[in-house]
């Protein structure tokens, strides 16, 4: 992180957590923060900019999966600080440090944006699951179990999205689910010719 002396600071508290476990903690929590807040934005670009005959249920469905991340950005956040840490919570720190690539702007149709959401919920959802893995390493169940909170909820809209493109692949006679990658770019292309 661009900011990384901030993202570990740590402020005195009478937690039984070692510091040192809870600097990097905070340093997890705070990469998760940007990355939650940059995919939550692009759920809302989604939201405002999507076209096509799935309108109003792609309308709906991203506003919806905006709102569940606009809960985990305070929960995040405020285990950071439970933690005695610092929460890089604003939306110049998200944009320097998110991992989460940026939201292509040349996209139009239904499809196009859940495809280009599915492409981003999939890093998140791995980032979350190795959070998992790591602070409960670190001695830290209580973050280790908001990680699995999320992570259920993530893997859950993945299965949302994807299931828009696998259902477009089988109407398309094509029931070959081996390369997710090129049934989506050949969704996508039909929906740019629509
Ligand atoms: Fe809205």
């Amino acid at each position: 992180m661009s900011d990384n002396n901030l993202s570990t600071r740590l402020y005195p508290t009478r937690i039984d957590i070692p510091a040192e476990a809870r600097k990097q903690i905070a340093g997890i929590l705070n990469q998760t923060l940007a990355a939650t807040s940059d995919l939550k934005s692009q759920a809302k670009q989604a939201h405002w900019n999507v076209k096509g005959t799935d309108f109003y249920q792609l309308h709906e469905l991203f506003d919806e999966i905006a709102g569940e991340l606009e809960e985990y950005i305070d929960m995040f956040a405020e285990r950071i600080t439970a933690l005695g840490g610092y929460a890089c919570g604003t939306v110049r720190m998200a944009a320097a440090n998110s991992f989460v690539p940026e939201y292509p702007t040349d996209i139009l149709m239904g499809m196009e944006h859940v495809t280009a959401l599915a492409e981003r919920f999939a890093p998140y959802a791995k980032q979350l699951r190795e959070a998992i893995d790591k602070t409960t390493e670190l001695g830290d169940a209580d973050t280790a179990d908001l990680y699995t909170e999320v992570s259920r909820t993530i893997d859950k809209r993945l299965w949302f999205l994807e299931a828009h493109l696998q259902a477009a692949v089988t109407q398309n006679g094509n029931g070959n689910a081996g390369n997710i990658k090129t049934e989506e770019q050949a969704v996508v292309r039909q929906a740019a010719v629509r």
